[in-house]
């Protein structure tokens, strides 16, 4: 009887898994023989030796394929922002932080976006603060169970009152606001679905139909969508923290988990400003390098996701092989910034060997500004994190951000700001 029910358990946890799969590749023997642009030569063969090359003519030529063939073409038109500090609160986090709460109003040929910025700032530290910068998924109020958080606007297209996951705290354990704040950080954090709600229905609710020529160009191959929209997100938060007083905005490191690791890769490379750029667990479209086809894949993103890339995107579905870059390029864009990298075991769908080696591939360009990559072709133990110029670590355990990555955060943007760690 015990084996009987055995065998049942069994097949039903086969059919399971059988009926999830999407196809993805998790057999490293089959992985595909594939060939990788390489980042230092030019599309007119030329080798690039020198920065000056690099900035003028190779790091353009890059640029230019990510924004028509995958992201699509963030437009630079402004958008006007009316900034308002709806809270502030000197004694959050018992005494230890101050807590402002900054709405924002984008608003342009009639129409308006809301959003809200949630900020911590420490208030053990008298001069300007570096702060660490990401988006959540869940809304603000999800970071602490603290009644005062405003629930994030954009939550309204996506969820209702009394979904379970709108629960004050329901994301505290990804947000370890005090120990950010105990080592010297503030923390700034908005909701991504302020920005666009995440579901490909809702692309005329995002801040995208702002824009002027939205109607005319939303269908163009090379139009923006939503990786395109969260990272545009993330240059105007940064408007913001240029502003704050108490925020050294040099020293802004941008951190982006997921689907929002993807969108602050992409940010951190079209914004400069962003001293330093961190993916946690970005996976297919962040740092694990396409070509390989394992786990997640083009098809299945882009068929799952149609409104995260843009839609010249969808022709390398099954077709990896013709991409005319790979995601070692786009960690290489962020050069000569510090980048970090970090992978988790068990996170197969996000290829944790891939998101190393697109680390590793982006070593020569940090090399040409005299800088460390990674060093090494050898992916490092769990937990035994590399912290050069290029960072990277796995740790054990599932797709999510855990203490383990916010610590090693800390630590390299300690290393790379010259701050002293306790
Ligand atoms: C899905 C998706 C990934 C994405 C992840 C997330 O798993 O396939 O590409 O990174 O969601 O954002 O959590």
């Amino acid at each position: 009887m015990k084996k009987l029910l055995l065998i049942t358990t069994l097949l039903l946890l086969g059919y399971v898994a059988q009926a999830q799969s999407r196809g993805e590749n998790y057999d490293e023997t089959k992985v595909p023989v594939y060939t990788l642009p390489d980042p230092l030569i030019c599309e007119n063969g030329e080798a690039v030796t020198t920065t000056g090359q690099w900035e003028t003519v190779r790091r353009p030529e890059i640029l230019r394929l990510f924004s028509t063939q995958m992201y699509g073409v963030t437009p630079n038109e402004s958008i006007p922002v009316d900034y308002r500090l709806l809270d502030e609160k000197t004694d959050a986090l018992a005494g230890k932080a101050t807590c402002k709460q900054i709405g924002l109003r984008f608003s342009k040929n009639g129409k308006e976006t809301e959003a809200i910025l949630l900020l911590y700032l420490p208030n053990a530290i008298k001069g300007k603060v570096p702060v660490f910068l990401s988006y959540n998924f869940m809304g603000n109020q999800s970071l602490d169970t603290d009644e005062n958080i405003l629930v994030s606007p954009g939550l309204k297209f996506v969820k209702s009152t009394d979904d379970p996951s709108m629960a004050r705290g329901f994301q505290k354990d990804r947000w370890p606001v005090e120990m950010i704040i105990d080592a010297g950080f503030g923390v700034a954090t908005m909701c991504y679905h302020d920005i666009f709600p995440d579901k490909a229905e809702l692309k005329d609710e995002s801040i995208l139909r702002l824009f002027s020529d939205y109607r005319q160009t939303k269908d163009n191959s090379e139009a923006w969508q939503a990786i395109g929209g969260w990272a545009w997100g993330l240059s105007r938060i940064m408007d913001y923290l240029e502003q704050e007083e108490k925020i050294n905005a040099e020293q802004v490191a941008l951190m982006g988990h997921s689907r929002q690791g993807k969108a602050s890769l992409w940010a951190g490379v079209q914004d400069e400003r962003f001293a330093i750029v961190i993916s946690n667990n970005s996976g297919c479209g962040g740092a694990a390098i396409s070509k390989r086809r394992y786990g997640e894949t083009f098809r299945i993103m882009t068929t799952s996701f149609p409104h995260w890339l843009c839609k010249a995107a969808e022709q390398y579905a099954d077709q990896e092989d013709k991409l005319p870059f790979d995601q070692h390029e786009l960690i290489a864009l962020v050069a000569p910034r510090p980048v970090y990298i970090a992978s988790a075991k068990e996170d197969r769908w996000a290829d944790p060997k891939g998101e190393f080696l697109a680390g590793v591939l982006a070593g020569p360009v940090y090399e040409l500004y005299g800088y460390k990559g990674l060093q090494t072709t050898e992916m490092p133990d769990l937990n035994r994190p590399i912290m050069n110029r290029i960072g990277y670590h796995i740790r054990p355990g599932k797709h999510d951000v855990t203490d383990i990555d916010w610590q090693n955060y800390i630590r390299f943007a300690q290393l790379h700001f010259g701050l002293k760690g306790k």
